[in-house]
């Protein structure tokens, strides 16, 4: 009892003898799968049971090992300890087996031998999760489906894009007090790789952005939806919304001074040629890589398709925007540009670019990698 009472608090693993590395990778990945009430019950469990209370209680397909070699160069002697100073980050999702992030951050956060990691979170309730692990030493998340918008009811201070868009993608502790401020940072990825794919194509103006003007459909008006609409607005385009839910659409337009349409209603809406596409619906998405959120005979109207599923990285949406002609625009920039901008915020030093776009490029290619 008295182990499970201390294992409340992450600090408190830390005080655990030596070989308690792993309990603590366990014990921060279960909590996803515990409310607060069950939290100390399924710590106890956790912590003394190890990887098979894991491996049944969790989607994860991480194991404690697999987290340690990412941690630590596999040959690298003497071995990287998880100590009391090292800062604790992760994704909080569900699902969360799916996600690129652990290797992605961890890897980055050991280049410039920043004291931190970085693990899945499989987490039910955001508050509970937030309200059990209060301690210092966790410092920092990535927030995805379906937890955007509870991650923002959770935050003591939101930044305007976050309030406005109504959903966060990254929250940090302020280390002066404690307080946990909210970000959206999806919207600085996605618009960037769009306007750098419009620029690289030569169709673009000298300066302001290429999207300025231009007619930009978004499907699906959950997060990723938002903080489209919201960046395309903010350059200049003139934003469709399209949702299979109509009333979410139009909401998400009339924010954004756009029009609203149904998904189904897109396939026959062409009022102009060289429309800009981005997909945020997650139609398409792994396992179900056959499904497409538009008919390939609509894409013909469209000069640039992005498409924010990163698992595929080839989507039928992109493929069959590509057969169309379209410039295309993976999910994977936008992936990467706000892994640059959340890496800087939790470390305070500059991302390492190449190395993070390497490990990206490197496991994408893997279909069966263990993420
Ligand atoms: N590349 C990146 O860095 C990045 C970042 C964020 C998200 N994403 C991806 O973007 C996608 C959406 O994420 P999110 O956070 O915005 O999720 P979300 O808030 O849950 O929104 C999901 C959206 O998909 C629509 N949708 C779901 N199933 C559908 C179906 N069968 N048919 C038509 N529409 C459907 C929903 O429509 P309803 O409103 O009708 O339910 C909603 O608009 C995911 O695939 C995610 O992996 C990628």
């Amino acid at each position: 009892m008295e182990i499970s009472a201390q294992l409340s608090r992450t600090s408190s693993f830390r005080v655990l003898e030596s070989g308690k590395v792993e309990k603590l990778i366990d014990i921060a990945w279960s909590i996803g799968n515990a409310s607060s009430s069950q939290c100390d019950e399924n710590l106890h469990l956790h912590a003394w049971d190890g990887n098979s209370a894991i491996a049944e209680k969790s989607d994860n397909k991480f194991q404690v090992d697999q987290i340690w070699a990412l941690y630590n160069d596999r040959d690298r002697m003497p071995k990287r300890q998880i100590a009391a100073d090292t800062k604790v980050h992760g994704i909080i999702g569900k699902p969360i087996g799916h996600s690129k992030s652990p290797h992605l951050y961890i890897s980055a956060f050991r280049a410039p031998g920043f004291n931190g990691i970085y693990l899945p979170l499989l987490v039910d309730s955001v508050a509970d999760f937030i309200n059990t692990y209060s301690s210092p030493d966790f410092v920092g998340y990535s927030y995805t489906i379906p937890h955007k918008e509870d991650g923002l009811r959770c935050c003591d201070e939101i930044d305007p894009i976050a309030k406005e868009i109504g959903a966060i993608s990254c929250m940090i502790r302020r280390p002066t007090d404690g307080k946990l401020m909210g970000y959206n940072v999806d919207c600085l990825g996605a618009i960037a790789a769009i306007e750098e794919a419009l620029r690289a194509s030569n169709g673009a103006p000298a300066s302001g952005s290429p999207l300025a003007g231009k007619l930009f459909v978004v499907m699906g008006a959950g997060g990723a939806g938002k903080a489209l609409a919201y960046g395309g607005y903010e350059k200049g385009a003139r934003v469709v919304v399209a949702n299979r839910t109509y009333a979410k659409a139009k909401e998400l337009a009339g924010k954004v001074g756009g029009q609203s349409i149904t998904l189904d209603e897109l396939k026959d809406f062409h009022p102009e040629e060289g429309m800009i596409l981005a997909n945020t619906t997650s139609v398409g998405m792994k396992p179900r890589i056959e499904d497409s959120p538009l008919p390939k005979e609509a894409l013909k109207h469209y000069s640039l398709v992005f498409d924010a599923i990163y698992t595929p990285k080839w989507t039928r949406l992109l493929q069959e925007a590509k057969e169309c002609g379209a410039i295309v625009v993976f999910g994977t920039e936008m992936f990467i540009n706000q892994a640059f901008v959340q890496v800087e915020r939790f470390t305070g030093l500059p991302a390492p670019k190449q190395l993070m776009r390497d490990v990206l490029a490197r496991n994408m290619d893997k279909s069966e990698f263990f993420w």
